[in-house]
């Protein structure tokens, strides 16, 4: 089974959590793209999306599923999204396809976030994955210097500007040991605008296709 084919089912088993009625968050990535087309078959059941990226609100639109502002919609009862890493307390590495700022806006703006991937994304220790931290562009060296001081080898993602004009940084050889306290670090360097780290605000639900099936952990 194709690691694709394990995101699809994945995919697939979060659409038991969406409600009739609800506005949803809907994140980014081929992951999502897979939940999102499942979603067009319920598509009369939710009221609209709110999403992290224009991927997203144009695939979302291609369905005829309304795409929302999350400054009209209030709290949203689920958020979908898939990620780079994942550890067994569903703390996340984010930011892959450097949506992670609108990512974590929604998540944090969610009661439950349903977390989808295949399950090659589940680790012991996060940090195989390089850590996206999306930066300010005047910022870029400035943070890069300081994340070095903390350990961590900065890679600038070339030509890359984030649906809000920023750039990307990804941080590789880092072994992240306490996630909560290295997002609260690297968020107060100056400049740093989001760290791709989701362990302040974890998913609350980890959903994993893999060839055996579905795993779910909550
Ligand atoms: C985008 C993300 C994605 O959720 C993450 O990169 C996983 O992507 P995929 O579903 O394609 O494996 O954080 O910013």
């Amino acid at each position: 089974m194709s690691q694709g084919e394990m995101k699809q089912k994945a995919a697939k088993a979060a659409l038991e959590f969406v409600e009739t009625g609800e506005i949803i968050g809907v994140g980014t990535g081929s992951t999502v793209n897979y939940f999102i087309d499942y979603l067009a078959e319920i598509k009369h059941k939710v009221e609209g999306a709110v999403s992290s990226s224009e991927a997203s609100s144009d695939r979302l639109r291609s369905h005829g599923i309304p795409v929302l502002n999350l400054n009209d919609t209030g709290t949203l009862s689920i958020y979908v999204d898939g990620a780079d890493e994942s550890n067994k307390h569903l703390h996340l590495i984010k930011g892959g396809g450097g949506a992670l700022t609108r990512e974590k806006i929604i998540a944090s703006a969610s009661k439950r976030f349903i977390c989808i991937a295949d399950d090659s994304k589940l680790v012991d220790v996060m940090g195989k994955f390089p850590l996206p931290i999306e930066v300010i562009p005047m910022a870029r060296s400035y943070v890069a210097r300081e994340i070095t001081k903390l350990g961590g080898t900065p890679v600038w993602r070339d030509q890359f500007i984030t649906d809000n004009g920023n750039e990307i940084l990804d941080i590789h050889n880092l072994e992240i040991v306490n996630p909560v306290e290295l997002e609260n670090d690297l968020n107060q360097i100056t400049g740093v605008v989001t760290v791709g780290l989701f362990a302040k605000r974890p998913a609350d639900v980890l959903i994993l296709g893999g060839k055996d099936g579905i795993k779910r952990y909550d």
